[in-house]
């Protein structure tokens, strides 16, 4: 490996506690160099898996947090002024074209759509990146790989991939965990007792059933890991679960009410 690409290895393996058959499913993509797309809500684990099959696979990896201001120059790279001259300063996703990383971008429909398509070429037959602005194609590593993230959660139908983007990758649905999986996830990430964090995850559980009835998205399992840090930490669980799971997703008196009740109950 390069020294490029060393930079851009998984030292030690990323905690990641499967759901299904995805760790072989991604295998035998990678296998394949079939770019993938995760789908899912917030905070249920697609980056943590993108980060252990990397680290599974011993390939470096690039993320990149899209958004709407990214320029295409910003994923692929442009001039920048040095001295009396100019240097080519490469971007993440052609440093992952030219090292054979796993390259992820994070949110890629926040993306324009005119940066959506430079990833066009990459992701079929042809795997080259044209550096229009530096007159060079690049053929990209024959480890390179293209996965990116989408919640379908929150887009308008404004802001969606264009089918002939969606048509170029398989796809992973991923959800949040099963009680007893979550259960397991908190205890590993937080060091949290089982019969606790089972308690987190029955709260958690109960406010993912308001989902659509006041609650846009369900708690995720990212804030009751937070939860769970907290108690481990020795913050009195009421405390922990009001500041962790109910402040962040909800502005409603109502539903805090409901969500508050429920902790009490639950840690009575
Ligand atoms: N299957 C899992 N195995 C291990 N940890 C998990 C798993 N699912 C969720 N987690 C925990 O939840 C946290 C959030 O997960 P992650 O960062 O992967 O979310 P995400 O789906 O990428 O969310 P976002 O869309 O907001 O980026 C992780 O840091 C980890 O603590
Ligand atoms: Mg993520």
């Amino acid at each position: 490996m390069s020294i490029d690409a060393q930079q851009y290895r998984v030292q030690a393996e990323p905690y990641y506690q499967p759901q299904g058959r995805e760790v072989a499913l991604f295998e035998a993509a990678y296998r394949n160099r079939l770019p993938v797309m995760v789908k899912g809500p917030t905070g249920c684990g697609k980056s943590r898996f993108v980060e252990h099959m990397a680290w599974r696979l011993g390939k470096p990896l690039i993320t990149v947090a899209c958004n709407e201001d990214m320029t295409a120059s910003d994923l692929v790279g442009r001039y920048l002024l040095e001295g009396g001259g100019t240097r080519w300063l490469d971007g993440p996703l052609t440093t992952a074209a030219r090292i054979g990383a796993i390259c992820y971008l994070d949110e890629i429909v926040e993306a324009r759509q005119d940066t959506t398509v430079v990833i066009h070429p990459l992701t079929d037959h042809r795997r080259t990146l044209p550096l229009d602005k530096k007159g060079e194609l690049i053929q990209a590593h024959p480890d390179f790989q293209l996965v990116i993230s989408y919640n379908p959660g929150y887009q308008s139908l404004m802001k969606d991939l264009k089918q002939s983007t969606k048509q170029r990758f398989t796809a992973f649905d991923f959800d949040y965990p099963e009680a007893g999986l979550e259960t397991t996830i908190l205890c590993k990430e937080s060091g949290l007792d089982a019969e606790t964090a089972a308690k987190l995850v029955k709260i958690g559980h109960a406010a993912r059933n308001l989902k659509g009835h006041g609650l846009d998205e369900g708690i995720s399992t990212r804030l009751m890991v937070y939860a769970a840090q907290l108690i481990r930490d020795g913050v009195d669980a009421g405390d922990a679960c009001r500041m962790a799971l109910v402040r962040p997703i909800t502005d409603d008196a109502d539903i805090r009410q409901t969500l508050d009740h429920a902790i009490d109950v639950t840690f009575a």
